[in-house]
């Protein structure tokens, strides 16, 4: 039984929510009705979709400024939500980063720039374990709970046979090793979640589409077909599944 039907009331939180896949999950649980109050996180003002749906849903979509490479956004936008509900029930963290203008995933060792790197860890690793301790307040309570973080399968290091996108592999490897370390500390203080991280497979989002070419038809997953994927993977979730890393269909994958 999916651990939101033993809740009265659940609350949840997306954080990086103004596209993608990140803002399919805001949809998706507008549409839930287990679902009392969704909170939803952007970064830059022009987020319109996200932002118009909360107009539309005023009582239940309360959006958040989060920048995650910025911890002090990361505190201030967690106190508002214990301020109003001090308690959530289910985190998803769609943040990430793979291209954007001049900055670019590296084909070859003479590529690689630290400034480039230490984007890659700031915004797709230690955004996440920054997350994860401010949260606790937010999770210690005795009702069941998730806090899923969208990693990549290009993060695994058993199954990386193709090599290239340094940054981006390796900043993806540090997030699994950042939840595994949650999730063991998290079963002291809050015994009650399950933390896990999980790869969406290959989404038609902002993030993917220069690098869509060779996709076949498919595997290149609508946003709305990942996100109920992934909500089915987040629903059959047991407390002894934490700190695993999942694909899509369920499947554990290698680290
Ligand atoms: N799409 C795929 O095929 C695929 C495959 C494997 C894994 N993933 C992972 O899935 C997750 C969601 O990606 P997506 O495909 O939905 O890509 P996307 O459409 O580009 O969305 C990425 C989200 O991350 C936010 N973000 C970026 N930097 C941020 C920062 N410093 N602070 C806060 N938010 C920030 C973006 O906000 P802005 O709108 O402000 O930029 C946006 O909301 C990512 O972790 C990605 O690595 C995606």
């Amino acid at each position: 039984m999916s651990f939101l039907n033993q809740i009265n009331s659940a609350n949840a939180l997306i954080v990086g929510a103004s596209q993608g896949i990140g803002l399919g999950f805001v949809k998706k649980l507008l549409d839930d009705s287990r679902i009392n109050k969704v909170y939803a996180t952007y970064r830059n003002p022009d987020a319109t979709e996200l932002l118009t749906l909360a107009k539309n849903h005023p009582t239940r979509l309360i959006c958040l400024v989060i920048d995650v490479t910025n911890e002090t956004q990361i505190t201030e936008a967690l106190e508002q939500i214990k301020s109003e509900v001090k308690t959530l029930h289910l985190v998803v963290n769609c943040v990430g980063v793979l291209h954007d203008g001049d900055f670019q995933p590296e084909k070859s060792l003479k590529h690689l720039n630290l400034e480039n790197l230490t984007r890659y860890f700031q915004v797709n690793s230690i955004g996440g374990v920054l997350l994860a301790k401010h949260l606790v307040p937010l999770f210690k309570h005795q009702e069941a709970s998730v806090f899923a973080s969208i990693s990549a399968k290009v993060g695994s290091i058993g199954d990386n046979n193709l090599g290239g996108w340094y940054g981006y592999r390796a900043s993806k490897t540090a997030l699994n090793m950042f939840m595994r370390n949650v999730s063991l500390e998290y079963a002291r203080s809050c015994p009650k979640n399950i933390v896990v991280t999980l790869h969406p497979g290959t989404t038609d989002t902002r993030l993917s589409r220069p690098f869509q070419a060779n996709v076949p038809p498919e595997k290149l997953f609508s946003i709305e077909r990942t996100v109920s994927q992934l909500f089915e993977v987040i629903e059959k979730l047991e407390k002894n599944d934490s700190g695993q890393f999942f694909s899509w269909d369920g499947n554990k994958l290698p680290w």
